[in-house]
């Protein structure tokens, strides 16, 4: 069927690591202090393609906002995705296509504000690398010179180019096939894809394609689990699913499905780990109530005036009082 194609950059990774700087006995990383930050700790795509050869699963959320993002990286996790789902879920449009590279922007600033650790991936969002190859590595660069450590980009066999022109230009890129939400309207609505032998063999096309022109991982959305396991297979650099199954390399979801922040029934691979939903509709509900019967503020919640300005002040009303008879 179809060839393994074994991906360049992670050849040159095997070679420049063991073949290279480690096997003369000290890694860079050791006797080069190239950062200010804890360098040894912080994800890489190295990092990640090391984990997929390690089968250590790698893990992936979104964040959009420094909150959200402090608390996704403090939690341990590698990957941090600066969706365009924030278009849905932070800025209620009806679907991704709307966001424009200056949201982008804006919410990957924030995001970089609140990341130490974790690889920092940023989508390009919909006709921002649709036009032409130059207007996409311009768009790309705006995002890397906002604290993106990568791009991702929807798309496979045909975004090959692209890929390749901004790998060319230093840009790390992760890919996007499968179910992608940009094409909503071309797909006919968000269906599972890759369910006919034609489709699977087109996805496998893709899939190689962005792993030889360069891409440094890549999103299987919404696809059945035994095509993102052949996949999975199939590449040297990490698959990343979402409802693709166990069988990837990792795994995403989005931060407002897996807390209860959204406010539709969640798809079926979503698993829900907090209703922070209904936690805030209580908290808000009792701050109405405390306002409306004057429990809030309390005399403690209050600032005071110091002992002697309060008895001047004191002073001052008796004297008005007095002189007023
Ligand atoms: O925009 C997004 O949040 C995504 C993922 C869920 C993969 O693309």
């Amino acid at each position: 069927m179809i060839q393994s194609a074994k991906n360049p950059l992670s050849q040159r990774r095997v070679t420049g690591l063991t073949g290279g700087i480690r096997e003369c006995g000290t890694a860079l990383e050791d006797i080069v202090s190239i950062t200010t930050g804890d360098f040894r700790s912080k994800i890489t795509s190295t990092t990640l393609w090391e984990k997929k050869q390690k089968h250590e699963p790698i893990t992936c959320l979104t964040a959009y906002d420094y909150a959200s993002a402090r608390l996704v990286d403090e939690a341990g996790i590698d990957i941090v995705l600066v969706g365009d789902s924030l278009g849905m879920v932070m800025l209620g449009y009806e679907n991704t296509l709307p966001v424009t590279v200056e949201e982008m922007l804006h919410h990957t600033r924030a995001v970089r504000r609140g990341v130490k650790r974790a690889f920092l991936v940023t989508d390009m969002p919909f006709a921002s690398y649709h036009v032409s190859g130059k207007e996409t590595v311009r768009n790309a660069a705006r995002f890397i010179k906002a604290g993106a450590e990568a791009v991702k980009i929807e798309g496979g066999e045909k975004r090959a180019q692209l890929v390749e022109r901004l790998v060319d230009a230093e840009i790390p890129v992760v890919g996007h096939i499968g179910l992608t939400p940009q094409s909503v309207h071309a797909m006919g609505g968000y269906k599972v894809q890759g369910k006919s032998l034609n489709a699977i063999e087109q996805l496998m096309h893709d899939a190689l394609a962005l792993e030889r022109c360069g891409a440094c991982s890549v999103v299987l959305e919404g696809i059945p689990r035994e095509v993102a396991e052949l996949i999975t297979h199939e590449i040297d650099i990490p698959t990343i699913g979402i409802g693709a199954g166990p069988d990837c390399d990792g795994q995403v979801l989005v931060f407002h499905d897996i807390l209860g922040l959204t406010f539709a029934p969640p798809a079926k691979f979503v698993r829900r780990y907090a209703d922070l939903g209904a936690v805030i509709t209580t908290a808000l509900q009792e701050f109405k109530t405390d306002v409306k019967t004057g429990s809030y503020p309390a005399d403690a919640e209050s600032y005071h005036l110091p002992k002697e300005t309060l008895a001047t002040l004191h002073d001052i009303a008796e004297r008005k009082r007095a002189m007023s008879l």
